[in-house]
């Protein structure tokens, strides 16, 4: 038992390092507690609430059972590197070597974290197009770099992810000497836009003009609705050398816990994300790393991708409709499991409007406390010059099973119409 004069003295001289010092928690944290506190349905935080498929359980189950419990190849688990490059030489259209372009990290949030310290020198700019998932300019801030942000702008009244587009002429103009980097995020968390050739051509076309390289996060890459096709900057001519492509098990099969994701990228740049890698984590847990491997092979014969979108697909209409039946203007997605919804046409009373926050945020908490349902505001996804592009904003999630997208469409009725 520890004795009282055992006991630290009082940190108070304590100050955390620059770096952190700035950070606080995460939205998704203060949301997900909101939500717990107030019995609120939550469609905030984007985890499936619905069991992984049987195949990666068992696969996971059998791995520990024959006992893969130890340190791996720091790059990626052998069977899973070969999977990964069966899986993803057809989509790129080439020849995947196993053994040198991939770099398998702690979920996709450790790849972006890595690629940062392994790419980025003290004041390298990095653009980041916003909304952003916010652990991009984390990772840049921590890694030296500066985050140089440019939004997607929405038409009026956008009722399509299609209607939300980057200003070319605003991006190009981003660009200086100091740029190393671009984070593109296809499908796009929050918006669900699935940019198209067109757009990707353009992007590509200026990160070549500025000898600029590319982290395309495609964590979304399985969930696209209507046909639409999820296209791979890094497939399009002249991008492969400059791409690193990062996905991630998490969204892929259901296991956000297992935090298992990649880095798919030419060798000079798998070498360099694998030499911050390696004094990370070092390697990434053994046997979830074999499952995965196994349910990569097994998920074409169970039609499992075709199954994965189509269920996401029902339930993103399922939403959508409760949103535009309860005044929300939503746009409809095209792939992830998020939508954003305007919030305008609401009837939110002039008391759970605080001016010493974002309209956004005081909508949202008002949705979570009294209305009993959980969103997120994304202006916790823009820069501080830009958060009041959000204040009309709420982000909802519809990776939950249909009996709770049921309850909150309940809860939004009883209190909105
Ligand atoms: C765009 C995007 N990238 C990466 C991640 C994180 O992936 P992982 O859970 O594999 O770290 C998320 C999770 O929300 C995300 O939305």
């Amino acid at each position: 038992m520890a004795s009282r004069q055992h006991r630290s003295p009082a940190p108070t001289s304590f100050t955390p390092a620059r770096r952190v010092q700035h950070f606080g928690p995460t939205v998704f944290a203060e949301f997900t507690a909101l939500a717990n506190q107030h019995g609120a349905v939550n469609l905030g935080q984007g985890f499936p609430d619905f069991p992984a498929p049987a195949f990666i359980k068992e696969a996971a189950r059998e791995a520990i059972a024959q006992d893969r419990n130890q340190y791996t190849r720091s790059a990626g688990h052998p069977s899973l590197v070969q999977a990964l490059a069966h899986v993803y030489a057809p989509l790129f259209r080439r020849l995947l070597d196993p053994l040198t372009n991939f770099v398998v990290t702690a979920g996709a949030t450790e790849a972006i974290f890595a690629t940062m310290q392994a790419l980025l020198d003290p004041g390298d700019q990095v653009i980041l197009i916003e909304p952003f998932y916010d652990s991009y300019p984390a990772s840049v801030t921590m890694a030296g770099g500066e985050p140089i942000y440019v939004p997607l702008r929405p038409q009026d009244g956008a009722a399509q992810a299609t209607e939300w587009a980057l200003d070319l002429d605003e991006l190009a103009q981003a660009f200086t000497e100091r740029t190393r980097l671009l984070v593109l995020n296809t499908p796009h968390n929050p918006v669900g836009k699935v940019f198209n050739r067109e757009e990707l051509t353009a992007i590509a076309r200026l990160v070549q003009e500025h000898d600029v390289l590319v982290l395309s996060d495609e964590v979304y890459e399985w969930m696209v609705y209507d046909g639409v096709e999820h296209v791979r900057i890094a497939s399009l001519p002249g991008m492969w050398e400059r791409t690193i492509t990062l996905g991630s098990a998490g969204k892929t099969f259901s296991v956000t816990g297992w935090k298992i994701g990649w880095a798919i990228a030419p060798p000079h740049l798998a070498k360099a994300i694998l030499m911050a890698h390696q004094w990370i984590p070092f390697c990434v847990a053994t046997p979830l790393q074999e499952a995965v491997a196994q349910a990569f092979e097994q998920a074409p014969e169970e039609g499992y991708f075709d199954w994965l979108s189509a269920m996401y697909q029902a339930k993103r209409d399922r939403l959508i409709r409760v949103l535009e039946e309860t005044g929300f203007v939503p746009t409809a997605p095209q792939g992830s499991y998020f939508v954003v919804a305007d919030t305008r046409q609401l009837d939110v009373p002039e008391t759970a409007l605080d001016a010493s926050e974002p309209r956004d945020v005081a909508v949202c908490r008002w949705l979570t406390t009294e209305v009993g349902v959980a969103a997120i505001p994304p202006s916790a996804f823009y820069s501080p010059e830009h958060k009041h592009l959000a204040q009309h904003l709420a982000r909802f999630c519809f990776c939950k099973t249909d009996s709770v997208l049921d309850e909150a469409a309940q809860r939004l009725t009883d209190k909105l119409l």
